[in-house]
């Protein structure tokens, strides 16, 4: 087995979403469904852009996909060549993780089509492609190559206005329809071939149809160049576009194809796992990395990641808590530069916090549960559809998943205590932090009989149970957050004024009194038999079985929570909560509470969101389990190469990649398996290492230095790297 390549044989068209997204090829700027190069919407190709957002009538705001900048359409002796409209003899398709090289090679029988293409890493505008026909018969070939204006989307159009230009490069150009953002694409070519008929058509899009002659035994080549450019960039996108695959084609393929390959080589050197003993294992921690990396904000210093990366438009390309909870573990400790990227957005979107609180009338920073461009809330008030009656279903997400601000509050604190660097902090970290711990201040529920603080009406991880009081993750997490503000004082405590005057500015003189009486204050969660609590209430809740619930659903696509879903009166949970609490507190539990917590928890836990097994995993490991930890952690890293994962959420597509499962991977491997833990600004290491796996090897920064760490049945160490 390789454990760099995905492979797949064959076609089946119903395959096709899913391995539009396995195959992804993407740099963080775009990311490009692995679909070959003749597909169309119907096998949802798309070229989805990151950051660039767009609302259509009152559709769901979400991402805007580019025009197909790199579209082949192939017809031989006038029959149309295209895998699954056209029958065809064998189709391989394969995708590199190490280079994010994406290969197809389909035999229609008279001609075969082979292709590598990749979306560059050396310059975040670049898509280049080489395709390559060798012919089996004598015939007449007419190949259109260019720019496709059929787009897929999900809740569009997005793009109106398009303007076609020929030249040395072809190029389109558009606007968005909501804010007007210009987006143009271009393509140019270098066939190896005299074309005796070139032909300009503008259907559909705009392409050059080559047009020739063939015998049996030949074979030509075309490598295509395409960029993509917005507005959002800065300058004339159209003369960037046109700019950059111009480049490219003087540069030719394989030069460029080279800038890419080193450029992934330079992000390996950076963060690669090596595991070794399993290779199934080793094949999937590549993908979950490969996955997590390509969709990293390489060309922008505050912006985050979407929820499904970049394979699409699934979740409104919105950012959730699973960029500071499940993405920012891996960059913080292997690339700290993307993880203030992640950072930088929350801090850039601080704005559309205070305005989302002080909408529901509270003060501070409430942050957006589907953050989408300037902190604006993506997530809308029927956010399911009923699969029965087809009516949008009313959920809370948006407004009880109060949890967000803290997991922002964390994961800011995670940052300065891992790299020792405050000038995140000082650079709107900590003001982030003030006007979080506000909100909480603002949305406590103190009572004039008792001394306890509530939280009242939240949801937590598990989104099964709505409007539930005291979720013992939200509670928690509020409490660190309140003293994370309350420890910025003792991490400036050298630079006293600059610190007094950030809560002059924020008028926070009073607040700070009130976070300190507030902190002792808040709710514990009950605790029996040593298992905590997950909300007010919880222990009376039927409890049953997973099969159960599931014997219960009238159509496999039901949502199971909300007002009438089948989890909601039962104990059955959607994913980690009380669990993800102690995967994020390694050291406020002891292995007991967290064994007692996990055998309690794992078996009401539907696994139903792709973040839960991973907790569960870094919980096993805690509790010397690792055994417990390997299928979770194979589910987990596995979930981008088999494809799987939930599609639906009622009548809502959610496929995608999961870049929290690929976080996840990298969490369990370094955090569960090696036992990577920070402590006293120094890592240090905890190994939990399954039989399955004799060595694990992989490198980490802290405190400025690239570090080396090692484990094995023997025992860890951490050596410098030179
Ligand atoms: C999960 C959330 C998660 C979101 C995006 C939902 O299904 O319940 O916790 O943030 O998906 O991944």
């Amino acid at each position: 087995m390789n454990q760099w390549i995905l492979e797949k044989t064959g076609f089946d068209p119903a395959d096709a979403a899913a391995d539009g997204n396995r195959f992804l090829c993407a740099n963080g700027y775009m990311g490009l469904r692995g679909a070959v190069e003749e597909a169309g919407p119907a096998q949802f190709s798309a070229i989805t852009l990151a950051g660039v957002y767009d609302q259509y009538q009152d559709r769901w705001r979400e991402p805007v996909n580019a025009p197909g900048a790199l579209h082949f359409r192939l017809s031989f002796n006038g029959q149309a060549l295209a895998l699954g409209r056209t029958e065809a003899l064998s189709h391989r398709q394969r995708l590199d993780y190490r280079h994010g090289v994406f290969q197809r090679e389909t035999d229609f029988g008279p001609v075969t089509i082979s292709s590598r293409r990749f979306v560059s890493m050396a310059d975040c505008h670049l898509l280049a492609d080489q395709y390559e026909l060798r012919f089996r018969a004598d015939g007449e070939m007419t190949l259109l190559a260019g720019i496709s204006t059929a787009i897929w989307d999900i809740n569009g159009p997005h793009l109106f206005d398009f303007d076609y230009q020929a030249g040395n490069a072809l190029l389109v150009r558009a606007a968005t329809g909501e804010k007007r953002i210009a987006v143009a694409a271009a393509q140019c070519m270098t066939p190896d071939f005299e074309a005796e008929e070139t032909l300009l058509q503008r259907e559909q899009g705009i392409f050059r149809a080559y047009k020739r002659r063939v015998k049996k035994g030949d074979t030509l080549t075309v490598s295509a160049f395409a960029a993509i450019c917005t507005a959002l960039d800065g300058g004339d996108p159209a003369d960037s576009a046109r700019a950059h695959c111009l480049q490219a084609q003087a540069r030719g393929f394989d030069a460029c194809l080279q800038a890419h390959r080193d450029a992934w080589e330079r992000i390996w050197d950076r963060c690669e796992i090596t595991l070794e003993g399993d290779e199934a294992a080793a094949l999937a921690l590549h993908a979950s990395q490969y996955h997590l990396n390509c969709i990293a904000p390489r060309h922008a210093d505050s912006l985050s990641i979407p929820a499904r990366g970049l394979s699409g438009q699934t979740y409104k390309g919105a950012i959730f808590w699973d960029s500071e909870i499940f993405f920012f573990p891996m960059f913080v400790h292997t690339q700290p530069e993307i993880a203030r990227s992640l950072l930088r957005y929350r801090i850039k979107t601080l704005p559309g916090a205070l305005k989302k609180a002080a909408e529901y009338g509270y003060r501070g920073a409430f942050y957006a549960w589907e953050s989408q461009e300037g902190g604006t809330e993506g997530c809308t008030n029927f956010n399911v559809v009923d699969v029965f009656t087809h009516r949008p279903v009313r959920t809370y997400f948006r407004d009880k998943q109060i949890h967000i601000s803290a997991d922002i509050a964390y994961a800011l604190r995670s940052y300065y205590d891992i790299t020792g660097d405050r000038s995140l902090l000082m650079a709107g970290g900590a003001r982030v932090i003030l006007e979080c711990a506000r909100f909480y201040l603002s949305r406590a529920n103190a009572h004039l009989d008792s001394d306890g603080v509530d939280f009242a009406d939240v949801i937590g991880p598990d989104e099964y149970h709505e409007r539930v009081k005291n979720n013992a993750f939200t509670n928690r997490m509020i409490l660190y957050c309140l003293e994370s503000a309350l420890r910025m004082r003792e991490i400036f405590a050298d630079q006293p004024g600059w610190f007094d005057r950030l809560l002059r500015e924020l008028d926070y003189e009073k607040d700070w009194a009130l976070i300190r009486d507030l902190c002792p204050r808040i709710r514990e969660p009950r605790v029996r038999d040593g298992v905590v609590e997950q909300f007010d209430g919880y222990f009376d809740l039927e409890d049953c079985t997973l099969d159960d619930v599931r014997a219960r659903l009238c159509d496999p696509r039901e949502y199971w929570g909300g007002d009438h879903g089948v989890a909601g009166t039962t104990q059955i949970i959607k994913q980690a909560d009380v669990i993800a609490l102690m995967a994020l507190f390694p050291d406020r539990f002891s292995p007991e509470e967290v064994a007692a917590n996990w055998r309690y928890y794992e078996p009401r836990t539907e696994h139903g969101s792709s973040l839960s097994a991973c907790m569960y995993a870094l919980a096993a490991c805690r509790i010397g389990r690792p055994d417990a930890a390997w299928p979770l952690f194979m589910k987990t890293a596995q979930i981008d190469v088999l494809g799987g994962g939930k599609q639906w959420a009622g009548e809502i597509y959610i496929g995608g990649t999961h870049p929290a499962s690929n976080g996840g991977a990298w969490m369990i491997a370094a955090l569960g398996f090696a036992g990577l833990r920070m402590q006293n600004g120094y890592p240090t290491l905890h190994p939990h290492l399954p039989p399955q796996i004799t060595r694990l090897r992989f490198p980490i920064t802290a405190g400025g230095k690239r570090l080396l760490v090692e484990v094995t049945p023997d025992g860890g160490e951490i050596r410098e790297l030179g």
